[in-house]
């Protein structure tokens, strides 16, 4: 049964491991900063002992943001972001925020229907947010959800 947890600076190996795979990025100086911020809550879905997903999310003055959510190829449409998702969302109701935002890419569909599925509307463009490897650029849909 996977089961969703706070993360600690034990899991950041296991973390910069899915990150690399699924971003083909690493950031362990930042992402152990991150880990022991007070505002940044990471989250991190465990199957047994492995790690198959996490998530983040900056709480601050009664507004939570979605950092980054993601879950190994091998391991998705499983129904492991949507746990990881609901628990950040919990916590950030637990942490008087009453307004989450996030920025996903336009191109992205599994995500912003991820974000659907938990009723997020989508309440702005920013054009040429992104900027991707082949070096074009990509819009990002703002996407909000009421929490009050
Ligand atoms: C987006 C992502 C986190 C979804 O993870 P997941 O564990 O597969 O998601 P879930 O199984 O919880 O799916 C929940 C819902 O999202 C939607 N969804 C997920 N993947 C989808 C896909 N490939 N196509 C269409 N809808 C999809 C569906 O509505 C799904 O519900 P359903 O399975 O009942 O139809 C995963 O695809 C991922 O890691 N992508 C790369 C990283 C990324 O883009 N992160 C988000 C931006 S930071």
């Amino acid at each position: 049964m996977i089961k969703i947890r706070q993360a600690t600076v034990a899991d950041c190996e296991a973390i910069l491991e899915i990150e690399k795979a699924v971003f083909g990025e690493e950031t362990e100086e930042t992402l152990e900063r991150a880990i022991k911020s007070p505002t940044f809550k990471y989250f991190v879905a465990v199957d047994e002992d492995a790690i198959v997903g996490y998530g983040a999310v900056n709480i601050m003055l009664g507004e939570a943001e979605i950092l980054t959510i993601a879950v190994p190829e091998e391991n998705r449409r499983n129904g492991i972001a949507s746990l990881v998702l609901e628990k950040m969302i919990e916590r950030a109701k637990k942490d008087k925020a009453e307004k989450l935002f996030l920025e996903v890419d336009i191109k992205n569909k599994p995500a912003i229907e991820l974000y659907r599925k938990f009723k997020f509307q989508e309440i702005a463009l920013r054009e040429n947010y992104y900027k991707r490897k082949d070096g074009n650029y990509s819009d990002a849909k703002i996407m909000f959800l009421n929490l009050e």
